[in-house]
């Protein structure tokens, strides 16, 4: 199956998730996360932005040898410098250099004309090029872009050398069919087109991130960019987890595979939310608490029989030790007799009965029964009899 390339973004458009300020060696501990995890490349800072960015990718950078470690820099040779002084050392370097093409980043932000960002993107593709054999060039807010402009300033930095032309919806801005016309547009009008990966980048802002990023493979991406639990700026990036899992669950529908250890998905998770502080949603897609667990009555009668009526993800896939059967006031009398069974207590249908009516009560005074107030009641029930 072809295998679409994973570029984590934690550590970078994660970390720039308002309120999450993480240390070297906190940074670092999920590097390492990252590489058993397999994704193909980490981008591990942004190392002109301050002292602190350089050394923690410095420090990635020098201990991790079987993935890619990338680093963010403007179209500017200081940056551009900066990042090689922190990834010189490193096994597989990337340098990843942006610049905006959307008319209003050129006009407000930029202060520069269509030309002068051709151009500039051009002069520093040219730049990194002598100092990394694997460039990355960004054309930041490209979906507010003029597609036959950037058609044209992407066949010149192809020339120039990039090797990874990304194509980010910054502000979560465009829809499903609009970014996967822009992919299959520019492998239609950029005639180098192949010699490059191309790569999508998603925002979730209208909560499209994930549909977005299955439209851009569907239309040519060879690579997606992502965080883990779906952190970045604003309402986050696209989080790599579900689009992943996507890809393997309907391997039917898509026929591409990500090289990521699944079962790594849900550490990965939790030593994210842990060390930034941001907690996952319980019902958060693939990796919430509430992701495998089943409370309605009706569901846990068909889980308990067959598991696939309710679940098309096993709990495993992902890491997660096993599903869970809410105990509460919607479960039904099958899901309580396997309780009973796990605690591993014998009862007669009578007793069973009893102790059913007595869950069902205390339901309505507690949202969640927990296995202690269950155990506690079938031994009054028992000790009745
Ligand atoms: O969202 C974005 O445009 C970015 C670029 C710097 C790649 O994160
Ligand atoms: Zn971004």
């Amino acid at each position: 199956m072809p295998r679409i390339k994973v570029f984590d973004t934690t550590l970078r458009d994660g970390e720039q998730s308002p309120g999450v300020n993480l240390n070297k060696m906190e940074k670092l501990e999920i590097a390492k996360q990252l590489e058993r995890l397999g994704v193909d490349v980490m981008e591990a800072g942004f190392p002109a932005a301050s002292e602190g960015d350089f050394q923690a990718v410095k420090l990635i950078a020098d201990t991790i040898k079987d993935v890619s470690v990338t680093a963010l820099a403007r179209t500017r040779k200081a940056d551009i410098d900066r990042a090689y002084e922190a990834l010189k050392n490193t096994a597989h370097p990337r340098i990843h250099v942006f610049l905006a093409t959307s008319p209003i980043h050129m006009q407000y932000k930029l202060k520069m004309t269509p030309e002068q960002v051709a151009s500039q993107s051009v002069d520093m593709v040219t730049y990194a090029k002598e100092r990394f054999e694997e460039v990355e060039w960004s054309a930041e807010d490209a979906t507010r872009s003029d597609w036959a402009f950037l058609a044209e300033v992407i066949e010149q930095v192809i020339d120039a050398g990039a090797t990874v032309i990304n194509l980010p919806d910054t502000v979560g801005f465009t829809m499903p069919d609009e970014y996967g016309r822009m992919f299959k547009y520019m492998k239609e009008n950029v005639p180098n087109i192949d010699r490059a990966d191309l790569s999508c980048h998603c925002h979730n802002d209208l909560g499209m991130a994930a549909a977005n990023t299955m439209a851009a493979i569907e239309n040519g991406a060879t690579q997606i960019e992502g965080t883990i639990n779906g952190i970045g700026e604003r309402a986050g990036n696209v989080a790599l987890e579900e689009v992943a899992v996507a890809l393997k669950i309907r391997s039917d529908h898509y026929g591409y595979d990500t090289g990521l250890k699944l079962d790594e998905i849900k550490r990965s998770s939790d030593l994210v939310a842990k060390l930034t502080g941001m907690y996952v949603q319980a019902n958060k897609a693939i990796i919430g608490r509430n992701a495998y667990a089943h409370e309605s009555g009706i569901h846990q009668d068909g889980v308990l029989k067959n598991s696939e009526t309710y679940e098309i993800i096993t709990p495993e896939l992902v890491g997660v030790s096993s599903n869970t059967l809410f105990m509460g006031k919607h479960s039904g009398r099958h899901a309580f007799k396997d309780k009973v069974g796990e605690f591993g207590i014998e009862m007669s249908e009578e007793a069973l009965t009893a102790a059913f009516k007595s869950f069902k009560a205390l339901t309505d005074h507690k949202k969640e029964v927990t296995d202690d107030d269950i155990y506690t009641l079938i031994m009054e029930v028992k000790t009745d009899q």
